[in-house]
């Protein structure tokens, strides 16, 4: 019978990944500390009509990369395929907005889309999703912005690149859809055959295809810019001086749209010039309509989320992590009756906080020095016949090759 293998677009992280995910986990945490967010963890699975209301009912998401199943109670239920949609059922459920001041709110874990797997792209990947409810104001999306880039440069990652647009509002959209959508008419016949669908349902999408020929097409389409109402206008402005003011470095970006329908006004993406197609590390911007659409009160919000595989990527591509450090110890019994004393030592060793490797079968001196340096440890001790008789373990620095006698019954001096 064939061994069985996980599923495509699913992924294991090994022992020799795992340092650099705790790494990158552990700096969100640290970063949205330091920002005052909380840490929300909603469920994991949801109600489909949960995403098929937020997320927009034409979006590649909604329309064919969602694990839907029917549970054994006939109720249609949905691996998440992003955070925010549950993140802003919880904030409402729970009453977490109110209290007079913004919340905010992260989650930190896994998302799945049926999407084609490449690189960079999975079918399970990980989020970092952050996001601020109850603040209107520009300066909110200023500050989301630089906690990413606080977040990606502190992760020491270069050739990254921030790009920021605004979407409009539900006030001055519908005038630059429709004249794209006229713009784009003419040129049907040049389009993909997905974009040709698109151009009925979801028109803005367009401006994002990767395909050369829409691409080629969208060049000279009418941008959003000359179609901003005065709102938008201003409220975008003082996003950039805050940006400016804060030395914050990004470029605009006329024709950034984003995968989802809820986005009003500032939308924003942080990609690398490493990654190829896949190249967008994060992306995010304002909604401020979402809540209301949900059934919730009118709270405007903004948020974003950052692909963890792509970071760990690029991450590893420059090696810029140490690979795990082995133990501090390793202990080698070189005589059966010297198991007693060796376990005692072991795990008082550990019980210090020291990390302890061992092989609980006495054997020779140079076979265990050898198992001792491939697990890597910084020091060997090796207990038998001479050190029972004297109470003093060997000690070897395995890197200086010193060696030292302790007392088997004094710990603390290791
Ligand atoms: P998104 O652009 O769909 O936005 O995803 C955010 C990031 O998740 C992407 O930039 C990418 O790094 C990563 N990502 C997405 N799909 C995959 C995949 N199949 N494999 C690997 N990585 C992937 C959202 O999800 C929004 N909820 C962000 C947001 C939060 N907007 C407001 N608040």
């Amino acid at each position: 019978m064939p061994a069985l293998t996980a599923i495509r677009g699913f992924k294991d992280i090994l022992p020799k990944e795992a340092d650099l995910w705790r790494l990158v986990e552990e700096k969100a945490r640290e970063v949205v500390r330091r920002f005052d967010f909380s840490e929300l963890r909603p469920p994991v699975m949801e109600r489909a009509e949960l995403f098929q209301r937020s997320l927009g009912a034409t979006t590649d998401i909604v329309e064919k990369e969602m694990y839907t199943m029917e549970d054994r109670g006939g109720d249609l239920i949905t691996l998440r395929p992003e955070a925010t949609a549950g993140l802003v059922r919880a904030l409402i459920e729970h009453n977490l907005h109110e209290g007079g001041r913004a919340t905010k709110l992260f989650c930190l874990g896994p998302m799945f889309r049926y999407e084609r797997p490449q690189k960079g792209r999975l079918r399970q990947f990980h989020q970092l999703d952050v996001e601020i409810f109850s603040d209107p104001g520009p300066h909110s999306d200023a500050e989301i912005i630089v906690l990413l880039h606080s977040f990606l440069s502190e992760l020491g990652l270069p050739n990254l690149s921030i790009v920021i647009n605004s979407l409009g509002c539900p006030e001055c959209r519908p005038a630059y859809r429709k004249s794209l959508v006229d713009f784009l008419t003419g040129r049907l016949g040049s389009l993909c055959p997905d974009c040709q669908r698109r151009l009925g349902q979801n028109p803005l999408r367009i401006l994002d295809c990767k395909v050369g020929s829409c691409q080629e097409q969208v060049k000279d389409a009418p941008a959003f810019p000359a179609f901003w109402c005065q709102d938008c206008q201003d409220h975008f402005k003082v996003v950039r001086e805050s940006l400016e003011a804060q030395g914050l470095p990004f470029s605009l970006d006329e024709r950034l749209v984003r995968g989802l329908d809820y986005y009003t006004r500032t939308a924003f993406e942080a990609r690398s010039g490493d990654l190829g197609s896949q190249s967008a590390v994060a992306g995010g911007g304002r909604y401020d309509g979402l809540c209301k659409e949900l059934g919730g009160p009118d709270i405007p919000a903004i948020g974003f989320a950052a692909g963890l595989e792509r970071l760990i990527m690029l991450m590893a591509a420059q090696d810029s992590a140490a690979g795990r450090a082995g133990p501090d110890y390793y202990v080698a019994i070189l005589a059966p009756e010297a198991l007693g004393p060796a376990f005692r030592l072991a795990q008082a060793l550990r019980s210090r906080g020291l990390s302890v490797a061992a092989d609980w079968e006495a054997g020779g001196l140079k076979s265990r020095l050898k198992r001792a340096d491939k697990a890597g440890a910084a020091k060997a001790i090796m207990i038998g016949p001479d050190e029972l008789a004297s109470g003093l373990a060997t000690v070897r620095d395995l890197t200086t090759k010193g060696q030292a006698g302790l007392p088997l019954d004094k710990p603390e001096l290791f």
